[in-house]
């Protein structure tokens, strides 16, 4: 029988939040949030994401606008979170791009759960980083134009209670 866990039990309490306090995260809670995600398996061993941590106010707004953009709404895709996560990844680099930068995202997730922050995923950043704006900004970061996004999270502290989990849907194991 497997006993109390804290890595699984933190797996099945995470949830996605969607409203945030405006206080910003602590530079070591970040820095605690981002360290987890480079820790995430990769293709191959290769490393193949980077990890864009944004806290200026200006450029979070920046991406909040691209982001509305690609969805065609005025809203906040990001929910007000004083901090964006974006993880970028190159085909160039290695095949599994993709699936790395997914392994790096949920990684972060979970690292920011146990903090006691919040976090959501939120999509749209291969949009984002495709346009000519997206492109702007990778070059003033200095990373490749063959980066695409693979997504990003949404970070800060939670101004609302845990969600409840939605039931886990019948036939999603299948033992052979
Ligand atoms: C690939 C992916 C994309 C997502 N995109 C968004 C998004 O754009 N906006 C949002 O509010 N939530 C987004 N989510 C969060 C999901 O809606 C959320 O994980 C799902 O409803 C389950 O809720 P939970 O995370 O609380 O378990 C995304 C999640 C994943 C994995």
């Amino acid at each position: 029988m497997v006993g109390k866990n804290e890595v699984l039990e933190a797996i099945r309490s995470r949830r996605s939040i969607r409203k945030f306090k405006s206080q910003q995260i602590g530079r070591d809670e970040l820095d605690a949030v981002l360290e987890a995600g480079t820790f995430a398996p990769t293709g191959g061993g290769a490393q193949s994401p980077v990890i864009v941590a944004v806290q200026k106010p200006d450029v979070v707004e920046e991406l909040v606008k691209m982001n509305a953009k690609v969805l065609g709404s005025g809203g906040n895709p990001y929910y007000g979170a004083p901090t964006i996560v974006v993880v970028l990844a190159s085909p160039k680099k290695w095949a599994t791009y993709v699936e790395d930068g997914s392994c790096v995202l949920e990684n972060m997730m979970l690292a920011a759960y146990s903090l006691g922050l919040g976090s959501c995923w939120i999509n749209r950043e291969r949009q984002m980083f495709d346009s000519p704006e997206g492109k702007a900004l990778l070059k003033g970061w200095g990373i490749g134009e063959d980066f695409v996004g693979v997504g990003a999270i949404a970070l800060g502290y939670p101004d609302c209670a845990l969600p409840a989990a939605a039931e886990r849907k019948d036939g999603y194991i299948i033992k052979i």
